[in-house]
């Protein structure tokens, strides 16, 4: 029978999530800020991917700014107990949409509240920091004060996990001599596989890897290769992407974003797709190419 149970599970922090989940961040207005088109749309793709199974979502308060949390609260609260909720902070918006570093012990004390509070939550699960010494792409720079300041969140038990976005090998590495990182979220997809050897070290270590972007994010991802083995399969192109994610590495959790429930289906019945070896390899060369 078709289910995301067949996607298997993996574990974050100390609960275990299937490795289909799905990302929020579309559900916001344009440029993700502001507020939706269509409110009841966005309310009813949250609603199905509960429906379907779904028991991990990725969020940020900084996504609208507040507005996808409190989409998600209207939509989902009182949260099944098995859902993991997953927040980010690190980020402030101008009110021209920009993306703005936010690191001091008040700014992400107030993102973890604002996370609290907009989402109805008394505990958020798991926390990621999103380092912004380079807004595209990892940078090295110490992350010692602001994780220390999230390490003392978590002590309070307002966080229970933590986990960081967008970092180097280097600062995961000194981000566990402050306290446990659970998962780390970075930037990666068929095209874009610069994290190739850090995954196979998580993977190793039993940490998570939750790729963003997975569909190639405000561009999505294209391809003659991608089409030709989607048409082979009798898939689209964006679920062979997923499932070459899911067949990548067992440590690799989905969190692909859409404000559809046409698109979500989609997504969700990729659990259903194993790619053959042969397709692998193939789909392998797009990246030497990109
Ligand atoms: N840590 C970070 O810095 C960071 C950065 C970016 C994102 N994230 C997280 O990662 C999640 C995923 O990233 P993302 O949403 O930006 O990018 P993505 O999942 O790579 O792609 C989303 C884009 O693909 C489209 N799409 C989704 N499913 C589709 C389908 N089946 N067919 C055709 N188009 C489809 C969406 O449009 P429609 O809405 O029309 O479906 C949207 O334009 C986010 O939701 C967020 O939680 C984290």
């Amino acid at each position: 029978m078709s289910s995301i149970n067949n996607a298997g599970t993996y574990k974050l922090g100390d609960r275990t999530v299937k490795r289909m989940g799905y990302g929020a961040m579309q559900l916001a207005g344009k440029g993700v800020f502001g507020p939706p088109k269509d409110r009841d749309a966005a309310l009813a793709v949250l609603r199905e991917a509960i429906e379907s199974g779904v028991d991990h979502i990725d969020t940020s308060d900084f996504y609208g700014p507040h507005v996808t949390n409190q989409i998600i609260k209207e939509a989902l609260h009182p949260y099944p107990q098995d859902l993991v909720i997953v927040s980010k902070i690190g980020a402030r918006r101008g009110a021209d949409a920009s993306w703005n570093p936010a690191f001091s012990a008040e700014d992400l004390e107030a993102a973890v509240h604002d996370n609290l509070r907009n989402l109805g939550l008394d505990v958020i699960e798991v926390v990621n920091l999103r380092a912004m010494f380079d807004v595209h792409g990892p940078a090295e720079g110490s992350l010692e004060a602001p994780l220390t300041v999230l390490a003392e969140l978590q002590r309070k038990g307002l966080i229970k996990h933590i986990g960081l976005s967008n970092v180097t090998r280097k600062q995961i590495e000194d981000g566990r001599k402050i306290t446990e990182i659970v998962c780390v979220q970075n930037q990666y997809n068929l095209a874009h596989r610069e994290d190739d050897a850090l995954i196979d070290q998580l993977a190793a270590e039993g940490t998570a890897y939750v790729p963003f972007f997975p569909l190639g994010g405000f561009s999505p991802l294209q391809s003659s290769t991608l089409s030709d083995v989607a048409a082979r399969l009798g898939a689209t192109p964006l679920q062979v992407a997923l499932a070459w994610l899911l067949k990548r590495s067992p440590n690799i959790l989905l969190i692909p974003g859409t404000s559809s429930v046409g698109h979500l289906r989609e997504n969700l019945a990729v659990a259903d797709l194993d790619l053959p070896e042969d397709a692998m390899q193939e789909l392998n060369g797009i990246a030497a190419k990109a």
